[in-house]
């Protein structure tokens, strides 16, 4: 085996997952960072949601399943995740159901496609709800709750928490971060992916996986598959311990996600603003509003931290794993709203095909292949 290391673009969520994996099993790892990892990119300002069965769009069968296998290797991610760290807290799931809620007799309508929906997906567990049976399970939500749809098999976890363990369990298992540093060209020879090229110093790999998350399209040769960032800006809710949100609860307007440290986070908005990340008055006022309407107390509440990160979009807003068109080149990215959900599996999936040359079926969609027209251009 080459003494090169693998080499990743982008210490977030997934790079840190795919690269803890690869060391894990026995592959030296460097991560590039353009910021600092791991608290920079769009999975530190994420809510934590594991919520494959609320978070099921209409056209996206394929992701729903992808999720949900996604959600079925968290418990072994953990247990893995424990044995790596030493001072870092692993967050444990919160298996806490979602519970996505109507107030307007247009929301009604919407609650019921939506149920219709997933019942045609086969087998969600889920239940429909009267406003008053709604409250005795959540007795925070609003006397305007008029109906709600419950959904017991979606859980959360602490996102901030997973990502200081992921870091450390990355440098644990011999692993390097370059923080800071941006990858201006990623060189190919003969078809195969060859090295990285910072500030014209040119790094060898044995293989490099592209998981810049949104700014993606800053490496020059690889904007064909098109990554486009898509802001979300989110309020930080301060709680004391009395306040306890049971489930994770959704309107067709809002989510809101309370974590184990008490903080309720409200959001998240979906803006194309290229990849700006000020905070700006009016999504945070209609998020505060939508948060009100279905739990008042949020009125009460300080707000402790506002926040926006940029989520990598591909053009179906799936995401893209797998080798490319250039052999020892791999894509994972554009995981959008699934970035935490959906980390176990994509460092999975990268081990394997790396290490092992195995590529599970369940990916077959989501290969970048789809994307991809030009190659890279070969180094002369
Ligand atoms: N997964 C929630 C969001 O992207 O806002």
């Amino acid at each position: 085996m080459s003494d090169k290391a693998h080499i990743i673009i982008g210490g977030g969520i997934i790079g840190l997952s795919v690269g803890w994996q690869l060391l894990r099993a026995g592959i030296p790892v460097e991560i590039y960072e353009e910021s600092s990892s791991p608290r920079s990119g769009a999975g530190w300002v994420a809510a934590g949601m594991l919520a494959p069965n609320a978070e099921a769009g209409y056209e996206e069968e394929a992701l729903f399943k992808l999720c949900n296998n996604s959600l079925s290797l968290y418990d072994k991610f953990l247990e893995e995740l424990r044995e790596d760290v030493k001072k870092s807290e692993v967050p444990k799931i919160d298996r806490c159901g979602s519970m996505i809620v109507a107030i307007t007799s247009d929301d009604i309508q919407t609650l019921k496609r939506q149920y219709e929906f997933r019942k045609s997906l086969g087998d969600i567990s889920m239940v429909m709800l009267s406003g008053s049976e709604a409250r005795e399970r959540e007795p925070l939500l609003s006397p305007k709750v008029k109906q709600a749809l419950f959904l017991p098999n979606d859980a959360q976890i602490n996102n901030r928490k997973l990502l200081e363990a992921l870091h450390e369990a990355f440098l644990n298992s011999g692993g390097t971060i370059h923080e800071h540093s941006h990858i201006h060209e990623i060189v190919t020879r003969n078809g195969v992916a060859e090295s990285i090229v910072t500030k014209g110093t040119v790094h060898f790999a044995s293989g490099i996986t592209i998981s810049a998350g949104a700014l993606i399209g800053k490496i020059s040769g690889i904007e064909s598959i098109g990554i486009r960032p898509v802001k979300g800006q989110m309020i930080g809710l301060k709680t004391d311990t009395s306040v306890k949100l049971q489930h994770l609860i959704r309107s067709p307007r809002v989510y809101i996600a309370q974590k184990d440290d008490g903080r309720m986070l409200v959001g998240a908005s979906v803006e194309e603003q290229g990849t700006s990340r000020t905070i700006t008055a009016g999504p945070i006022m209609e998020l505060l509003h939508y948060a009100w309407e279905v739990v008042p107390l949020v009125y009460e509440l300080e707000i402790a931290e506002l926040q926006s990160g940029l989520r990598p979009a591909s053009r179906d807003h799936c995401p893209v794993i797998g080798e490319s068109d250039v052999a020892k080149l791999f894509y994972a990215t554009g995981h959008y709203r699934n970035g935490i959900l959906l980390a176990p599996l994509t460092a999975y999936a990268l081990r394997d095909e790396i290490v092992y040359g195995k590529k599970r079926d369940d990916l077959s969609m989501f290969a970048p292949q789809r994307f991809l027209k030009k190659s890279i251009p070969e180094a002369v």
